[in-house]
């Protein structure tokens, strides 16, 4: 097989698209017939406060941080129906996906994206102040309507933060998984091997994961450092539990 046919990107349809039901739009300009491209997961997504932040965890020191976790957590928009607090995230696959959604999805701020690329997606969004508690503008919320993976190693780390192998079709693997040989549990933010009254199953034996998030565990759980974060894995394992904040 062609190895870049199979490039993959993250997108998620964020809950300001939801709400001005842009949705069938955004997945219409982004279809096979345009683009070229394949869906290859897509799921409907409750925000975790652990998932919004391990996925922009590059803007955890930014002023806009809360606002944004706020934002992509769907309660701005849906601050009084909870039950509606959601995104929807695809993984899209084929040759330069990454370059191609990013080039119709457009500039991060909506205002730039009308003046700079008229018709691409985020055009349509809009851009709000923040405030502080005096009511001074400290800096804006852009509603972007849409995120989509800007490199190879962001699609990678995104697509992994959001979808578990079997997510994805098996012949749609971009990335290495394995099977668990070992349960792994988690109570108040440890990680245990054996179980524990009141703790919450990550993996079990014969479940698929990725490899990079078994090698994550099996370093933790032996007390060395390791280049994934507990949190990175609990909050995809977790998707959708409302056990995880
Ligand atoms: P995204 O990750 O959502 O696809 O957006 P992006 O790559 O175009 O932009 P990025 O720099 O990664 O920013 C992530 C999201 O944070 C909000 N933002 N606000 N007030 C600001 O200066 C600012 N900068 C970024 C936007 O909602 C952006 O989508
Ligand atoms: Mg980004």
């Amino acid at each position: 097989m062609d190895e870049s046919k199979l490039e993959q990107t993250l997108v998620l349809i964020k809950p300001d698209a939801l709400m001005n039901s842009l949705t069938g739009y955004i997945l219409s300009t982004l279809s096979e017939f345009h683009t070229g491209l394949h869906f290859c997961g897509a799921k409907v997504v409750h925000v975790s406060k652990m998932t919004a932040a391990e996925h922009y965890a590059e803007h955890r020191e930014k002023n806009f941080f809360p606002a944004l976790l706020e934002y992509i957590m769907g309660r701005i928009h849906y601050a009084d129906e909870p039950w509606k607090q959601r995104v929807i995230a695809i993984v899209y696959q084929g040759p330069d996906a990454i370059r191609k959604i990013r080039s119709i999805v457009g500039p991060t701020n909506p205002l730039e994206a009308r003046m700079k690329k008229p018709g691409c997606i985020r055009a349509l969004g809009t851009v709000v102040p923040l405030k502080d508690a005096e009511g001074n503008v400290i800096g804006e919320r852009m509603d972007n309507l849409i995120h989509a993976s800007a490199t190879d190693d962001d699609a990678e780390r995104e697509i992994k933060l959001w979808f578990k192998p079997s997510d994805i079709p098996p012949l749609m693997h971009a990335y290495p998984s394995e099977f668990s040989e070992d349960f792994y549990y988690l109570k108040e933010n440890k990680l245990f091997k054996t179980y524990e009254p009141d703790c919450i199953c990550i993996f079990a034996p014969g479940e698929i994961v990725w490899k990079s998030d078994l090698d994550t565990l099996q370093q933790l759980s032996k007390g060395k450092p390791s280049s994934g974060s507990l949190e990175s894995v609990v909050a995809k394992y977790l998707i959708n539990d409302d056990r995880v904040a």
